[in-house]
């Protein structure tokens, strides 16, 4: 179908790089906002390499999701110097905010929770972004207005 004409067409453009995969897969999430179980099959034939495979990297990377996103997407900082600065406790209190964990999406449909790791605002961590956003010294007041924001 559709999806699969418009896989197969991104996958031939850029199948001829060295190292295929992640431009593929990145261009893939871009088209769709996700990477469509479906195309899995599809990337593994071009490129030669089993289905398992290309589910490897879809899983190993977290910045590809296998499902669609939110209307938003918030990306809470889980590296070292956010960590240390508190952002387990931001994430604690994010996740009890809107009700689920990274990697979901509220039942609303309007925000995707997901982990991202460093956004180069580590002097002003803890960190996060929502769409194209970023946001430092991420506090409670910040969390309320992020969750507000979402379900306009
Ligand atoms: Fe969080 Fe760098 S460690 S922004």
């Amino acid at each position: 179908g559709d999806v699969a004409e418009r896989s197969i067409g991104i996958i031939r453009s850029l199948k001829h790089l060295e190292g295929p995969m992640l431009p593929i897969l990145h261009a893939i999430q871009a088209e769709f906002g996700y990477v469509p179980e479906d195309v899995k099959p599809i990337i593994a034939s071009e490129l030669n390499l089993s289905r398992a495979e290309v589910h490897g990297v879809v899983t190993f990377y977290h910045e590809f999701r296998d499902h669609p996103a939110g209307r938003h997407v918030l990306k809470l900082c889980g590296s070292e110097a956010c960590q240390s600065m508190g952002g387990d406790r931001v994430a604690d209190r994010v996740r009890e905010i809107l009700g689920i964990d990274f990697h979901q999406t509220t039942l609303d449909g309007a925000v995707t929770l997901e982990p991202v790791y460093c956004l180069g605002l580590c002097a002003c961590a803890p960190a996060a972004m929502l769409d194209d956003e970023v946001f430092g010294r991420v506090d409670e007041l910040c969390i309320s207005e992020i969750a507000a924001e979402v379900r306009r």
